[in-house]
């Protein structure tokens, strides 16, 4: 019996080094790579986005992202409670955001996620062998603005992360990413193939990879950051949460190196699968979300065994949604277990169920409530992803660099180097990003967005 309750008072650790790592991958390669980012860089001008993007991933989001690994890892806690354990006073109020936009995040990203499902039954059923684009247009349209159906997909899904969630960190989040990351690698570099070589198709290579800078305003650099926080899951204490989980001999800056990497890769590779296929049909690359559910399907219908195709394809994009999703509710339910004593799988459980709810406005914003402004003239789901990718994510991201930078620097650089024997221009050059360099460039970027000045 001593044993069971000295089990149960440790905290679990991740099986391997390798488990972390794609659980950590798992949670940042998601819809914001394969969905969003392709859109992104299509409304915002392609190439010049694309470079936008990728300095500020390696300059403030690597940082950010070891700096939350090491909050986590130090404090053994969820995102709020390792504020207070680390200091107390307001600091505490960051993990609390954290949790605000999670709660917004995944209502509104499991019901895109549910459209991935319900993607898989129609590329089965042979709905979407139809090589007109414009048809496959009509067919998406009409399945986001239905009132039903698209909320009993959005509810699968939830229960679908629900359940990975209580199964527990390794037997539930860990060995599903082991499996699920590398396939997903693979169908990508398969289907990237075959649409650079349609024709026509270079010409999105080209848009993605020829940068031409005339176009940018500060929105551009803004949502670019956005883009980065939603798409490395920081901000909002989801790698905080997964670095809780962490034994100490494992190296971080290696690991966040990994992280970041693998998640810049999967975001350029989906743009190189979506924006050919978008030229190559003579589409708008700034046709914004439905994008990649348009074009895409346009693709498959020209391969052979393109069902097939299709099917796998939005099984892993459902796949790389769920881990992602599962980070998120394990943001909120990890909060629930430690410090409010409530058990794994009742927090599970009713937590996805509010959250389930609440992205049920987000669904009918895509129908019924399409035109229903809600606030500053975006909809519901507008202002969903707003509030929290283009404001708590980023403000998120500039408290926690402070919070490492200044509040326990000293400690920090223990926890790093103890374990790994960091050479020391490297954790200069990191200490200078999160003290200065982050939250000077967030709050100014931020500012600029939004036309403060
Ligand atoms: N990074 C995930 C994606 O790109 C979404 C996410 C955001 C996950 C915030 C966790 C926290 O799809």
């Amino acid at each position: 019996q001593y044993e069971v309750c000295k089990r149960m008072m440790k905290r679990e650790h991740w099986g391997s080094r390798l488990g972390f790592i794609l659980a950590a991958a798992g949670s940042a390669v998601g819809l914001g790579n394969i969905w969003k980012f392709p859109y992104m860089a299509g409304e915002n001008g392609g190439g010049a986005f694309l470079v936008i993007y990728l300095v500020l991933v390696f300059t403030i989001g690597i940082s950010v992202m070891l700096a939350e690994f090491v909050i986590g890892r130090m404090s053994e806690k969820n995102a709020i409670g390792a504020f207070a354990k680390l200091k107390g006073g307001l600091w505490p109020i960051v993990g609390l955001f954290g949790v605000a936009a999670a709660f917004m995040i995944l209502s509104f990203y499991s019901v895109v996620a549910g459209w991935t499902l319900s993607y898989m039954i129609k590329a089965v059923t042979g709905a979407l062998s139809i090589e007109d684009p414009a048809a496959l247009g009509d067919i998406f349209g009409s399945f986001i603005s239905d009132t039903t159906s698209p909320l009993i997909f959005h509810a699968i899904f939830m229960a679908l992360t629900i359940f990975v969630v209580l199964s527990g960190v390794g037997a539930g989040i860990e060995r599903a990413s082991k499996i699920l990351m590398p396939a997903l690698f693979a169908l990508l570099i398969v289907l990237i193939v075959r649409s650079v070589t349609l024709p026509g198709g270079m010409e999105g290579v080209a848009f993605l990879l020829s940068p031409d800078f005339s176009k940018v305003t500060w929105a551009t650099v803004s949502d670019a950051l956005s883009q980065a926080f939603f798409s490395l899951s920081l901000g909002m204490g989801a790698m905080i949460t997964y670095g809780s989980y962490l034994a100490k001999k494992e190296n971080l800056p290696g690991s966040a190196g990994w992280v970041t990497l693998l998640d810049s890769a999967v975001a350029v590779l989906a743009g190189l699968l979506v924006l050919p296929a978008v030229f190559a049909f003579g589409f708008d690359p700034s046709a914004g979300p439905g994008l990649t559910f348009i074009t895409l399907p346009a693709v498959f219908a020209q391969m052979l065994f393109g069902s097939f195709f299709a099917f796998l394809f939005f099984l892993l994009l459902a796949i790389a949604a769920l881990t992602s999703a599962v980070s998120i509710l394990e943001v909120v339910v990890a909060y629930f277990v430690d410090d409010r004593g409530i058990n794994r799988k009742t927090a599970a459980v009713v937590l996805g169920f509010v959250i389930f709810l609440l992205g049920i406005p987000s669904s009918l914003s895509m129908g019924v409530m399409a035109d229903v402004e809600i606030l500053w003239g975006k909809n519901f789901f507008d202002l969903m992803d707003f509030v929290s990718s283009s404001l708590l994510l980023p403000i998120g991201g500039l408290l926690i660099s402070l919070f490492v930078g200044w509040i326990v620097w000293g400690k920090a650089q223990e926890e790093i180097a103890a374990h790994n024997g960091i050479v020391p221009v490297w954790i200069g050059a990191w200490g200078l990003i999160v003290k200065f360099v982050a939250p000077l460039a967030i709050a100014f970027i931020l500012l600029k967005g939004l036309g403060v000045f």
